[in-house]
Order: C-alpha cells, then sequence, then structure tokens
C-alpha cells in the first residue's frame, strides 16, 4: 500500500540574517553550493518524489526566487541562439514552467515562524497529506523527501519528520522527538518539544528540515499560539495532533548539510567539490599548499 503526497510546501520567506551581508540583495535560498543555488536542490528532491504542486511561502522582497524557480524562455533563446545549448537545455530541466508544472507563490508578510509559513500555503494544497521541505537543510544522496513518502503508509503515522542523532549540547538548535519506541528506520514517538536545553531534552534525536503532515495540521496551526521565539511553531501544532494522527520519526539514508550555517555551507560545497574530479583536485593542491605553508 502507499499513500500519495502530492502537494510540497517551501517555506522561503525567511531573511537569512546570518550570512548578510550576502543576503541582502539575494534570498539566502538562492544561495549557491558550488553553481546550484539551495532552493534548486529542494525542487529537485520533490520532483524525484513525485510531487505535483509545489507552493512557495516567500516574501515581497524576495521576488528573485521566483525569477529563478520559473522558466525564462528569452535566457533559453538567446543562449541557443549562441550555440550554448547544452546550458539552456539544463536551464530548461531544471525549472518548473506553467505550462507544465503546478506552482504557487504565496506570501508571507510577517515573519510569524515556520508554523505560520506552513499556515500560509493552507488555501493552495492538493488533498491528502502535504510534504514540508526548508531548503536550507540540504541533504545529499537518496532524496530525503521520496524516502519518506514511500515509508509513510508503513509508519501508520499522520505526522512524519525526517530525524537524526545530534549531540546533547546541540538540541537547543531543533525540534527534539520524544521517542517511545525505535523500529529500523522509524521511531515511534510521544511528542516533540521545539528547542529543548540539553537538561530538558527528551532525546537525542532532532527533527531536521523535512516533513511529511496529515492535513489536519492545518486547523492545528490556525489555533497554535506563539511558542519558542514568540513564533508559530511547526513542532507545537504537530505535537499537539500526536494522539489523534500519530507521529513518527524517519532515519534518512542521505548526508544532511546545515546550510542556514557558514559551516554548513561550506562542508557542503568541500562535500561536493571532492565528488567533482576537477575541483577535487583544487580541494586537494589549495590543502597541500596551507600545509606547506604552515610547515614553512
Ligand atoms: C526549524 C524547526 C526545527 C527543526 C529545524 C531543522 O528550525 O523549527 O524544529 O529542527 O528547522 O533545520 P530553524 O532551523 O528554522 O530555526
Amino acid at each position: 500500500m502507499s499513500i500519495k503526497v502530492r502537494t510540497a510546501i517551501f517555506p522561503v520567506a525567511g531573511m537569512g540574517t546570518r550570512f548578510l551581508p550576502a543576503t541582502k540583495a539575494t534570498p539566502k535560498e538562492l544561495l549557491p553550493v558550488i553553481d546550484t543555488p539551495l532552493i534548486q536542490y529542494a525542487i529537485d528532491e520533490a520532483r524525484d518524489a513525485g510531487i505535483e504542486r509545489m507552493i512557495f511561502v516567500s516574501h515581497p522582497e524576495k521576488a528573485a526566487i521566483e525569477r529563478h524557480v520559473m522558466d525564462n524562455a528569452a535566457l533559453r533563446a538567446d543562449l541557443a541562439a549562441k550555440g550554448k545549448r547544452a546550458l539552456a537545455d539544463g536551464l530548461k530541466e531544471a525549472c518548473l514552467c506553467p505550462k507544465a508544472d503546478d506552482v504557487v507563490f504565496t506570501m508571507q508578510d510577517a515573519p510569524k515562524g515556520l508554523g505560520h509559513a506552513v499556515l500560509c500555503a493552507r488555501d493552495h494544497v492538493l488533498p491528502g497529506p502535504v510534504a514540508v521541505l526548508l531548503p536550507d537543510d540540504l541533504i545529499l544522496g537518496r532524496g530525503c523527501i521520496g524516502e519518506m513518502v514511500e515509508s509513510y503508509a508503513a509508519a501508520g503515522a499522520g505526522h512524519m519528520v525526517a530525524t537524526m542523532d545530534v549531540a546533547r549540547g546541540d538540541t537547543k538548535s531543533y525540534g527534539i522527538l520524544d521517542v517511545a519506541q525505535r523500529d529500523g528506520n522509524l521511531l515511534r514517538a510521544r511528542g516533540m518539544v521545539e528547542k529543548p536545553d540539553p537538561a530538558d531534552a527528551p532525546s537525542r534525536s532532532a527533527v531536521v528540515g523535512r516533513y511529511v503532515l496529515d492535513p489536519a495540521i492545518f486547523d492545528a496551526l490556525a489555533t497554535q499560539t506563539a511558542g519558542a521565539g514568540g513564533e508559530i511553531q511547526l513542532t507545537d501544532a504537530i505535537a499537539r495532533g500526536v494522539a489523534d494522527v500519530g507521529l513518527a520519526g524517519f532515519r534518512f539514508s542521505g548526508t544532511r548539510f546545515d546550510c542556514g550555517s557558514k559551516a554548513g555551507m561550506l562542508r557542503a560545497t568541500l562535500h561536493l567539490a571532492m565528488q567533482d574530479p576537477e575541483l577535487a583536485d583544487v580541494v586537494s593542491d589549495h590543502l597541500r599548499a596551507a600545509a606547506m605553508d604552515q610547515a614553512a
């Protein structure tokens, strides 16, 4: 048995203050790892998972996201006319096109939290469970949301969140699961708390930015009061649904990079560079030269 997940929500309204000044004029979701913006990795992951409708919850100041995501036929024609057919074809493959794709842009005009951002998508979702992807969390390897969709029916829980173990000292940066039982890749959870102090954290199972949520999440979010940081937290609305729809954690197989931080961006860049023979040589040369400088 499988359950179709037809909608993906991408919350992309955040201001990206951790990357200023880079994000003064460029949305953080358009910062590249090598040559591909973070949002593109998330779109490709959702596509590979068979998502039909993509909803971007954006901000009026971040129109560049829409320009990146949507087709630019004039640019493609220009590249093709200059003999750069491969580049033009690459752009066509990556972009979303209103003729072929079901795309919605909706605005979150105030920074009221991740839960509020997801609620902003409510009027646009297709029936059934919805996927939520946070582009800051870059997951390389097998597509995380695709793996979750495959396991969703078997998990038997309405809400499913991607999870990984973190050091106890890091619980303050994540939603943390209250784990009742572990069963291979699946964790049965009896609750979830947003960014607890290490001393109060119910486990070290942290939520990363991939969710498959029962549509009941929207009613929960509509009545959700502000939580951690004074924001409407998605974590709190998920936790309130545990008794009614159930909650499972899913241990994904890919490698996750926290691209909301400079260290994570650098790690992701090095990881991908090492997989490209030309760039791997650049990294090795640089490290060799740096080691020689240090020894001198
Ligand atoms: C959000 C969620 C948090 C989750 C994290 C994953 O926090 O609120 O529960 O663990 O994403 O990256 P943020 O990092 O946006 O503060």
